[in-house]
């Protein structure tokens, strides 16, 4: 009996979920398309890009970089090999960012370290009337998330070349959001998955996992405004070293909030 292509995707590690977004971004058309088109069969040329595309997946390449797209907040974002496949963990800390953004009010918040723009942007369609700041250390992403934010309109995002606050003055926020990088050196993990072949710039924050995540801390109080709110992502054994961090450096309202596993994934505190 002939094998069917559910058989061989399986077999060569090919979730369907994962080849319909494959098939989708060779014929370059979306789900509609394909649900109203099932009968057509791909042309030679479709064919060649299918299986180019389900090549690279299988030698572990992220969806996400074959499709050049992945969806955050209910929002489809461009990604390239410059920037970190937005996570759905990271929803977290732009829900928590907006309970502290009142929608009528115009607050200034500052979201570092922005890589696809994911975050700012999502905050900033949600609070169109907040200004907000976003900040990068590379220049590839940047030119991603500028694409993204005009993509999705959000003309309330200025994006910022910044080695964290390096090229923000004095200028103080309402709120900071941070995904920094957060995995610890020699982390084993980093040799697996999409992990391999995203950033490590984006990932990796030196020998402990708390080198960018400190430095944040103790930074963003200087540009927070009396009542302003710090909240950031971290992994999810460090949520009690970053309150510890918080409260050394003087927070109030210090706090760690639960991703739907469960995990402590976000902290943070008020000025
Ligand atoms: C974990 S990624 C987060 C990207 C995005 N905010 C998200 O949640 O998907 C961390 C980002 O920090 C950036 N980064 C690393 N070091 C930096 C620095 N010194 N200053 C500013 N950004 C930095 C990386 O380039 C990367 O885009």
């Amino acid at each position: 009996m002939t094998a069917s292509i559910a058989e061989l995707l399986r077999a060569a590690g090919i979730a369907l979920v994962d080849a319909r977004a494959l098939l989708r971004a060779a014929l370059g058309v979306d789900d509609a398309y394909l649900a109203a088109h099932s009968e057509r069969v791909p042309g030679a040329e479709e064919c060649e890009r299918y299986s180019g595309l389900l090549e690279r997946r299988c030698a572990g390449e992220p969806v996400a970089y074959l499709t050049g797209e992945r969806e955050f907040y209910s929002l489809a974002f461009k990604v390239t090999p410059a920037v970190l496949i937005p996570r759905p963990e990271t929803e977290l800390l732009v829900e928590i960012a907006l309970e502290k953004i009142p929608p009528d009010a115009p607050r200034r918040v500052l979201d570092l370290a922005t890589g696809s723009g994911c975050v700012s942007i999502a905050i900033a369609k949600h609070r169109p009337r907040a200004r907000v700041v976003a900040t990068e250390i590379d220049r590839a992403a940047l030119d991603v998330a500028r694409e993204n934010a005009r993509r999705h309109a959000a003309r309330n995002v200025e994006f910022v070349e910044s080695d964290w606050f390096g090229a923000l003055g004095a200028a103080r926020f309402d709120v900071i959001v941070a995904n920094p990088p957060y995995i610890a050196a020699g982390d084993p993990h980093l040799e697996e998955g999409d992990l391999w072949f995203e950033p490590r710039r984006a990932l990796v924050a030196g020998p402990s996992g708390l080198e960018c995540i400190g430095p944040v801390i103790a930074r963003a109080h200087a540009h927070l405004v009396a009542g302003g709110w710090l909240l950031f992502e971290h992994g999810h054994d460090q949520a009690a070293r970053c309150r510890a961090l918080l409260e050394r450096i003087g927070f109030q309202q210090v706090a760690s909030w639960r991703d739907l596993a469960g995990i402590e994934r976000v902290s943070g505190g008020q000025v």
